[in-house]
């Protein structure tokens, strides 16, 4: 039977109210979305997976998101950078697995010594695979000298999510000072554009006070920016953080996570040629999160080649996956994991966004 939904999904741009209906279908109705978006997804990315391995180089941070586990606040975790010589030899495993591409991810930090520490890496990084193994950033707000800087080093693409588009929602979710300023984190998402970057961003899916009228908002600003790559995830509460004093009015585990699939897929419909990340959130509610986020619609998932004894202390949400496992481990877990999806591993290509291509050639 022709409903609604289907009605919707046969037009060629969704309005924000289309995307609450579409949010807000109920399990059967969504099946619809997910054969749209898989159908869509084997038409424009192919069922190639890429693997981009992920280093988290420290967990400092000088900033204090009112919902992550790392924030400065919180006393409870070591504080730990990795070495050069320890980052240097997981960008080897994976330059030597055919990964063909890292993320060095850490807290935010400004100061002089961790812009120059990045940027002696990427061109260690860059002379150890003569330039063949790819890096994504994902370190926060910086200036645009710095993301120049680091560019200039061998960086290519650059993750910095906008964590909710309501500016309104924002303010909630942050500090109120100028270090967690929601304008400063657009700015920042626009120097990177203007830096070269294949420039990816996200959100956090089921945060409180967040409303599916926010959620729709969020993928008409993904569309109206014209990202390359995108990161969304369920939001998890952390003990250590302010935010866990509103748990009891969060939507139930099951729901974040059926809202994430759904959002996923419904990104997958609207820029259905972007680079979007099975993450490793998706698989903290759901022991099969990432497979079934590659089945309808993610192309990127991020093997972790952070040294096994830093991993407690990465917490930024409770109830992580793959604290206990080494590179090696992981990997071939997600092999096993892309293989049940019915997807195949893009060894040895770079699995650059068809959407930076185009955007950038036309
Ligand atoms: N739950 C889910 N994701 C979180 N992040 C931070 N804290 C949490 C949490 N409690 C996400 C943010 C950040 C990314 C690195 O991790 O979106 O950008
Ligand atoms: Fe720091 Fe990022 Fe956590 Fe905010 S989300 S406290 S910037 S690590
Ligand atoms: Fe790390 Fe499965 S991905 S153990």
């Amino acid at each position: 039977m022709k409903s609604e939904i289907d009605d919707i999904l046969n037009k060629s741009t969704f309005s924000k109210e289309d995307l609450v209906k579409l949010l807000s279908a109920d399990e059967q109705e969504s099946r619809k979305i997910y054969e749209r978006s898989k159908a869509v997804k084997a038409e424009q990315v192919g069922r190639k997976v890429y693997f981009r391995g992920l280093i988290e180089y420290s967990n400092y941070c000088s900033k204090n998101c009112l919902y992550c586990g790392i924030r400065a606040g919180n006393s409870r975790y070591i504080r730990y950078e990795m070495t050069d010589e320890e980052v240097m030899e997981a960008a080897t495993y994976a330059f030597e697995n055919k990964f063909a591409s890292i993320v060095i991810q850490s807290g935010e930090r400004n100061d002089r010594k961790f812009i120059d520490t990045i940027e002696r890496l990427l061109k260690e990084i860059h002379r150890m695979s003569d330039g063949r193994l790819h890096v994504t950033l994902s370190l926060g707000e910086q200036t645009e000298e710095t993301y120049r800087k680091w560019f200039a080093a061998g960086a290519h693409r650059y993750l910095l999510r906008i964590e909710v588009s309501n500016p309104d929602l924002y303010k909630k979710l942050h500090p109120a000072d100028r270090h967690h300023d929601y304008n400063e984190r657009l700015e920042a998402l626009r120097r990177l554009r203007r830096a070269g970057y294949q420039v990816g961003t996200g959100v956090m899916i089921g945060l409180p006070f967040q409303t599916l009228s926010d959620l729709a908002d969020d993928l008409i600003f993904f569309r109206d920016f014209d990202i390359d790559m995108a990161g969304m995830g369920p939001y998890i509460e952390h003990e250590d953080t302010p935010l866990y004093q509103f748990r009891n009015e969060l939507l139930p585990l099951r729901e974040r996570f059926l809202l994430s699939l759904k959002m996923v897929a419904l990104l997958r419909i609207m820029m259905k040629d972007i680079n979007i990340a099975a993450t490793t959130a998706m698989q903290t509610i759901d022991p099969q999160g990432r497979e079934k986020a590659l089945l309808i619609g993610a192309n990127v998932i991020m093997p972790n080649l952070t040294p096994v004894k830093y991993r407690q202390n990465y917490l930024l949400y409770e109830n992580k996956p793959c604290l206990d496992e080494e590179a090696e481990e992981c990997k071939s877990c997600l092999e096993a994991r892309i293989a049940l999806a019915g997807d195949e591993i893009g060894y040895g290509e770079w699995g650059d966004s068809k959407h930076f291509k185009r955007r950038t050639e036309s």
